[in-house]
């Protein structure tokens, strides 16, 4: 198979180019990605020079050329998007743009290409907030997005969804909860909270630290991923979600346990804007109709998330530093 993989060079893209070469070593991946802020070459450093891997710097709001990589591919995954809530409460115009309109550039390329089989990945998010005692999220909780960014998600999903219905586009979309492992961006939660430690630095926790997460290993949702591509049914969305509700507190303290620091490194901090109390997902319909379910602890995966970042002091310092931005151009020898 062809594939075409969206944001390939950020966190669960760079992670699924990996995974899927490694499960399917006969297929060929072209990686197209803008390398915004989030985008780093170097989480597939080495996959440089495989003869089933290209990278193509590019935007995926450009449509002259998603239109000429669509042709020939059997199967694009759409990873590319702007992910971060904090950002999208300081500005929501990029989330609209990269998110919504990207999202509609790459339908109408696979449609006008004679409908190429098309995999949206999604979050938990756009279905709202869940009060501690409410049922978890599955596929039939109705949408209701809380921030910029999970209202952004949300109109994607609504208009992947609508080029099944309208134009028999053969979809599928994934939304995934809290998603954590190697080669995340050091503004998200657990990598932020690791490095900061390594630097000395305080842990910022927002609020009280009540809020309820539920994560799961990068490995646990690409295979999941795979799952849908392999045996979904076309048209259907499928809720997949790690199994592992805790609170940011309960987070923070296993990962300063597993640090050997103490509480005094806890800064409590202003909350998030419109801070979503909870996310938990139902992963029920991918287990019985795909026989996919999480399979990494998460103590054995956040051991082994907080060891990867300490091993890779070189990967996230060029990052805090802004140094990774060049990584590119010393690759490629190209002007920025
Ligand atoms: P990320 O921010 O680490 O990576 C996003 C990638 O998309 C970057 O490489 C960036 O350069 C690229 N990109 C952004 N705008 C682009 C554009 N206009 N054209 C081409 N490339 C562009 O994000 P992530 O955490 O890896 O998330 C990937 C996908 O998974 C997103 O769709 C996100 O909504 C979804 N998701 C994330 C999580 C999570 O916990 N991180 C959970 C569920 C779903
Ligand atoms: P984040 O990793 O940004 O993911 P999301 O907002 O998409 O769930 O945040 C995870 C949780 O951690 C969320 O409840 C906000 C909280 N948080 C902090 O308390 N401090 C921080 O510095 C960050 C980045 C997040």
């Amino acid at each position: 198979m062809k594939l075409l993989i969206t944001g390939g060079a950020g966190f669960i893209g760079s992670n699924f180019v990996r995974y899927w070469l490694k499960n399917n070593p006969e297929d060929m991946i072209t990686n197209l990605d803008a390398l915004t802020y989030a985008g780093n070459l170097e989480n597939l450093k080495d996959l440089e020079g495989s003869e089933n891997y290209r990278f193509v710097k590019g935007d995926i709001c450009d449509a002259a050329l998603v239109d000429g990589l669509v042709k020939g591919v059997d199967l694009i995954v759409h990873f590319a998007a702007e992910s971060h809530v904090d950002r999208s409460i300081l500005g929501s115009a990029d989330f609209i743009r990269t998110n919504v309109e990207g999202t509609r550039v790459l339908l109408d390329a696979a449609k006008n290409n004679g409908g190429v089989r098309f995999h949206h990945i999604s979050t938990d998010e756009v279905f709202g907030a869940l009060g501690f005692d409410d049922p978890k999220f599955k596929e039939a909780t109705p949408y209701d997005p809380r921030s910029p960014y999970s209202a952004s998600k949300a109109a994607s999903d609504h208009l992947v969804r609508a080029y099944f219905h309208t134009h028999k586009l053969p979809i599928t979309i994934s939304n995934c909860s809290n998603n954590y492992g190697p080669y995340q961006f050091p503004e998200k939660l657990i990598p932020l909270f690791v490095t900061n430690l390594v630097e000395g630095k305080k842990v910022p926790v927002y609020g009280e630290g009540k809020n309820i997460r539920d994560w799961i290993h990068v490995d646990d949702h690409n295979a999941g991923v795979e799952a849908i591509i392999k045996r979904g049914r076309v048209g259907e969305t499928y809720c997949l979600g790690g199994g592992n509700e805790k609170t940011n507190l309960q987070i923070t303290k296993a990962i300063l346990e597993l640090m050997g620091r103490g509480e005094e490194m806890i800064e409590y901090v202003a909350d998030r804007k419109g801070h979503d109390l909870r996310y938990a997902i139902d992963f029920g319909k991918a287990k019985e109709e795909l026989g996919w379910e999480p399979k990494i602890s998460f103590e054995e995966g956040l051991e082994a998330t907080v060891d990867w970042y300490r091993g890779n002091e070189d990967w996230w310092r060029k990052i805090k530093s802004g140094e990774y931005k060049d990584y590119y151009d010393r690759q490629y020898g190209q002007k920025k």
